[in-house]
């Protein structure tokens, strides 16, 4: 029995299904880790794969990045906690209302779900409406609000138990990519406070806005007094420094933050417009609090990954989309070598292939994929030192440490891999 069949064991003892994360559980164990590095994760088996989770995308300059590695550790000789404020959430909010379009006023909170659950209360406090919209396979946290139809580890799980009905029943679900449906929804419901979406879908797979979609969404908001958010959990400071609203140059009123924006620290941030913002309290009356909102430890590595990112934008970007592109590129000669039916939808630096050969635009094409030649595919890059999401209905994440080496051992892993499928 190898170590990690072991920890296991251990950990079904007093973990729930052995983990902290249903999307950390894959059959019939996952591997543990003892350390990450760049690009690179090792096991409690010492084994080293090339990692394309990275955090769930939260590794964006890679794994022990040296200046938010010695950030953290000087911040750690001067404290952890102090609950009052302090300069450096100044200045990594102004940074933040630097580079994010719709940013005039930051809060910081610790994780992606906190973010969407208030931002979307901030939404209902001003609008002084109750609905919801969210797309179809879009995921916002494990929130009561927004547990519908959602994605990543949800995915497989369309209804949780425990939901507050009374809460599920104020969000509606679209489809993602057809604006004429969120148009009749908010017609059907005049009561919409809030769409709330990931610009770019990243929890069913990877699915890409269609020219002009996202522009559509925001006028189609404008019109009906609905506040538009962008769920940039994954995008944001990943796509580009001002993240998808950045890269498409559309402008939501509001937009959450979170993985990036640590690299790998816990941290994430609700920002946007000065009028709406200001509601929320001592300010205004949209209570949001938290004890360890705003930590020191947190906020310097934050400031530590803005730093880097604003500094060196225009090697890093260009760098990881020069690399993910050219895993793309490998990847689907391998799958026409391999004669198979797929589809890879690539955008920056996040990519997936899907087990189907139709165009994958929305849920229903990425659920038309199959799941069970894409877990054949995860177990056959395991075994050549890649590891990816285990799951179809995930993103790969390639950060600014992957280099050269990695992306060719990639596409070799691959090729062969796809082949092994096919059988
Ligand atoms: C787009 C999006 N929003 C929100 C969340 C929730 O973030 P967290 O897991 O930090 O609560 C996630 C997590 O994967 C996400 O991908």
């Amino acid at each position: 029995m190898n170590k990690s069949e072991q920890l296991f064991g251990r950990a079904k003892k007093v973990l729930p299904g052995g983990v902290n994360s249903p999307v950390r559980f894959y059959d019939p164990y996952p591997f543990f880790a003892t350390s990450a590095r760049g690009s690179k994760l090792t096991t409690a088996d010492h084994k080293t794969y090339v990692d394309y989770c990275m955090g769930y995308g939260a590794m964006v300059l890679g794994h022990s990045y040296s200046s938010v590695i010695d950030a953290v550790r000087s911040q750690l000789d001067n404290g952890t906690l102090f609950c009052v404020p302090t300069d450096k959430e100044i200045k990594l909010a102004e940074m933040i209302c630097k580079v994010v379009p719709c940013a005039e006023m930051v809060r910081l909170v610790n994780t992606g779900s906190e973010a969407t659950m208030h931002a979307i209360r901030l939404a209902r406090a001003h609008t002084k409406k109750k609905g919801v919209i969210k797309f179809e396979g879009g995921y916002h946290g494990a929130h009561d609000y927004v547990l519908a139809k959602a994605g990543s580890g949800a995915a497989s799980m369309p209804t949780s138990e425990g939901v507050l009905e009374e809460a599920a029943a104020h969000t509606a679900v679209v489809p993602y990519n057809d604006a004429a449906a969120l148009q009749r929804a908010i017609e059907k419901d005049r009561g919409t406070a809030c769409v709330i979406m990931e610009p770019v879908l990243a929890n069913i797979g990877l699915v890409l806005p269609e020219k002009g979609y996202l522009n559509e969404v925001r006028k189609i908001t404008q019109q009906n007094d609905v506040v538009l958010i962008f769920d940039e959990v994954v995008t944001g400071f990943r796509l580009a420094l001002g993240g998808a609203s950045g890269f498409f140059g559309v402008k939501p009123d509001l937009a959450t933050f979170a993985k990036a924006l640590g690299n790998g620290l816990p941290i994430a941030a609700i920002a946007g417009r000065k009028e709406i913002m200001g509601e929320l309290a001592p300010a205004g009356r949209v209570y949001q609090a938290s004890t360890f909102a705003g930590n020191p430890v947190s906020v310097a590595a934050a400031t530590a990954t803005l730093e880097t990112l604003i500094e060196a934008k225009n090697a890093i970007y260009p760098k990881m989309a020069k690399t993910c592109d050219s895993i793309v590129d490998g990847i689907k000669d391998a799958i026409s070598s391999a004669q198979l039916e797929c589809s890879v939808n690539s955008i920056g630096s996040m990519f997936q292939l899907f087990f189907t050969g139709e165009k994958v635009k929305d849920e229903a094409s990425a659920r038309k994929a199959n799941v069970a030649m894409f877990r054949k595919l995860f177990d056959e890059l395991l075994k050549r030192d890649i590891f990816i999401p285990p799951s179809q209905f995930e993103t790969c994440f390639v950060s600014y440490a992957h280099n050269e080496d990695d992306s060719d051992k990639t596409v070799e892993a691959y090729d062969e891999a796809l082949r092994r499928v096919k059988k």
